[in-house]
């Protein structure tokens, strides 16, 4: 069977499409009215967990914004939910977890937990009825990388600087390995479920790597990243965290076709330390979404300028779309790329 086309998967293997491919992460979430219907009255996690209503949210920013992907609605501490793993997302502070990993006794009692196949089923139906809404534009599944999960479970909640994870990374590493083996083996069969059900990408997030040094990163992070993706076969794989200037040819070197970038680093800067041969995706700084038309509009042309110097360039936010985000910026940003000669 051939692989499918769309500017999106274009783009993703190296190939410039007629025209700029645009997503924004986080596309599907509190800026869009929509979305804050479908959701009221149920929790973040039982939405994740409902495919009707999980297909739905996806699909609501390609209604509106006409980007040229999806992105899954679910969340990074999914698979560990499905794993039986106590854990929440609290409206304005994000996951938390019952029991942190502080101590082996910890790590024990989370690494007993197994995330069986038939667990996944809920997250493969979802993306089915997804897939089959969405026609032919692309849908992206993703899960978060070792870290970033880490950095939640050990902390039991959002951290400032990862303070936890980065101790125990250093103060015993072996613990270290087994989290963070046991976390890849969960987010990569969360992503190979998507891919099996028809994701046509993935994306891998590593949100809070730019934290780490880049020995740290390849000792103690890379390994764990990769054998994440591993798991994934036939479909592009995107790899994003921020603050990452300094990791990008780390990011890469754990398996990834295409690097997501935050608005730190100019894009053609990223593609020249990527070596010029790999895709980029990012970086509109979600700043400048509450900044007037004008100058978004300037930014835009910078960001689309820089991301010339890569192979293929695939315009996104160098992170998520802000609650407080006017949804009509979005859409106007997606005609403007459109329409660019
Ligand atoms: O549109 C999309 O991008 C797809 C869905 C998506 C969500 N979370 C939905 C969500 C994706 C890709 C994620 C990934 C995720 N989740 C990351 C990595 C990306 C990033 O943003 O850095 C992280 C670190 C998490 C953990 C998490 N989940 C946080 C920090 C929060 C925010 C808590 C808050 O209320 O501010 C969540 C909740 C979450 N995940 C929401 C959404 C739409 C908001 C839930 C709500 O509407 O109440």
């Amino acid at each position: 069977m051939p692989a499918p086309s769309a500017p999106l998967l274009d783009a993703y293997r190296g190939t410039r499409p007629a025209r700029l491919p645009v997503w924004f992460m986080r596309q599907a979430g509190r800026s869009l009215p929509e979305y804050r219907a479908s959701r009221a009255g149920t929790a973040m996690l039982d939405a994740c967990l409902t495919p009707e209503l999980a297909a739905e949210i996806t699909v609501q920013p390609v209604r509106r914004h006409g980007v040229d992907a999806a992105i899954f609605f679910s969340d990074i501490v999914v698979p560990l939910k499905l794993a039986g793993v106590d854990v929440e997302i609290v409206p304005g502070r994000g996951p938390v977890f019952a029991r942190p990993v502080r101590d082996a006794a910890d790590l024990d009692a989370l690494t007993a937990h197994e995330l069986a196949p038939e667990a996944l089923e809920v997250i493969e139906d979802a993306v089915r009825r997804t897939v089959a809404q969405l026609g032919d534009v692309p849908l992206i599944g993703f899960a978060g990388a070792p870290f970033t999960l880490a950095s939640y479970v050990v902390e039991g909640g959002p951290s400032k600087d990862q303070l936890r994870a980065r101790t125990l990374m250093h103060a015993d590493p072996r613990s270290w390995q087994r989290l963070t083996e046991w976390l890849a083996d969960v987010s990569g069969a969360f992503l190979a479920a998507q891919v099996r059900a028809g994701a046509q990408a993935v994306q891998l997030f590593d949100s809070w790597a730019g934290a780490l040094s880049e020995r740290d990163y390849r000792v103690a992070v890379l390994p764990a990243s990769a054998r994440a993706l591993a798991g994934v076969e036939g479909v592009p794989t995107v790899h994003f965290g921020t603050g990452t200037a300094h990791l990008l040819p780390a990011m890469r070197d754990a398996g990834a076709d295409v690097l997501g970038v935050d608005h730190r680093i100019p894009l053609d800067a990223a593609s020249a330390l990527l070596g010029g041969d790999v895709p980029v995706q990012g970086n509109i700084d979600p700043a400048l979404l509450e900044a007037p038309w004008p100058v978004l509009e300037a930014h835009l042309a910078d960001v689309v300028a820089a991301g010339r110097a890569a192979p293929a360039h695939v315009l996104n936010l160098g992170h998520g779309v802000p609650p407080t985000t006017d949804p009509g910026v979005l859409t106007r940003i997606v005609e403007w790329a459109h329409e660019l000669p």
